[in-house]
């Protein structure tokens, strides 16, 4: 392992892995040999849990969509992870369908973003899709609609890259159900918590915000970041800092054993 650690340190090894994806899976989400390796990680430990949990299948989804690349990803990396687990997963991603709504105030971050960036076309992308369900309109409605539509797969990954407070504060609604929506830790990722120099991104606007605003209002309920990602995967990936769970501390199995009954995956990174 530590030799194959030091092999994906070399700049081309990662490339050229991801081009011919040979060996087991959980060694290639290990080393992130996807495209959207953030995905494949939050996907993986999702179908983990709920296999460990004995659920059988799980929702993931992706807020924000635009040209699609992400939620292809997430297809992909669901399809493999399904076959290799045995946890169904169906896969939604949720978009306007029309680029960046209006920014409501600076919390959206304006001087970063600005109404109609990012355009879908979204026959173009439901050609392209092969198993995903797209959602179109408004988040703030469209979240509601789907909570409410037919029994769902309790929601097992999330990835959050709506840019903006407003429609992330807004896609949490989907945290505000029953136990039965959700697992009982949703593994989730902040695309935009990050910034360049000119963003400054900080807690007092867009998503770091509606995070903590979702934590202040909830007592039992929580999306907190995971800590030490970083020390249980074998190279620095920028997408690490930016894994959180939300955390349903009274959900009825919150509680019930996940790791293995031996020492090994306490004692040894998971
Ligand atoms: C940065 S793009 C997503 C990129 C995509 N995840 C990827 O990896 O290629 C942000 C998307 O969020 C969508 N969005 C932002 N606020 C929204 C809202 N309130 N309702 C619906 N969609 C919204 C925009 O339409 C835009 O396509």
């Amino acid at each position: 392992m530590d030799l194959l650690r030091r092999l994906t340190r070399l700049p081309f090894v990662l490339g050229l892995w991801e081009r011919f994806p040979i060996g087991p899976l959980p060694t290639r989400v290990h080393y992130g040999i996807f495209p959207y390796p953030h995905y494949a990680y939050g996907v993986y430990w999702a179908a983990v849990s709920a296999s460990r949990l004995q659920i059988p299948r799980i929702s993931v989804i992706e807020f924000g969509v635009a040209g699609g690349r992400g939620l292809v990803a997430l297809e992909h990396v669901s399809t493999r992870i399904e076959r290799e687990l045995g946890v169904g997963i169906d896969v939604v991603g949720f978009d306007s369908g029309a680029g960046m709504p209006p920014p409501v105030d600076y919390r959206d971050l304006a001087h970063i973003w600005a109404a109609g960036f990012y355009k879908m076309d979204p026959e173009a992308l439901r050609a392209r899709l092969t198993r995903a369900q797209l959602v179109l309109g408004e988040v703030g409605t469209t979240t509601q609609q789907w909570l409410r539509g037919a029994v769902r797969a309790p929601i097992g990954f999330v990835a959050f890259d709506l840019d903006y407070y407003s429609s992330t504060k807004a896609a949490f609604a989907l945290f505000e159900g029953p136990e039965a929506v959700h697992l009982p830790r949703v593994y989730c990722y902040f695309d935009d918590i990050v910034s360049n120099a000119l963003g400054c991104i900080n807690e007092h606007v867009g998503e770091l915000l509606a995070i903590r605003e979702f934590n202040e209002s909830h007592s039992k309920r929580k999306i907190c970041r995971i800590e030490g990602v970083r020390i249980h995967r074998p190279n620095w990936e920028d997408w690490q800092d930016r894994m959180y769970a939300f955390h349903d501390f009274a959900h009825s199995k919150y509680t019930t054993l996940v790791t293995e009954r031996t020492p090994r995956e306490t004692e040894r990174p998971l």
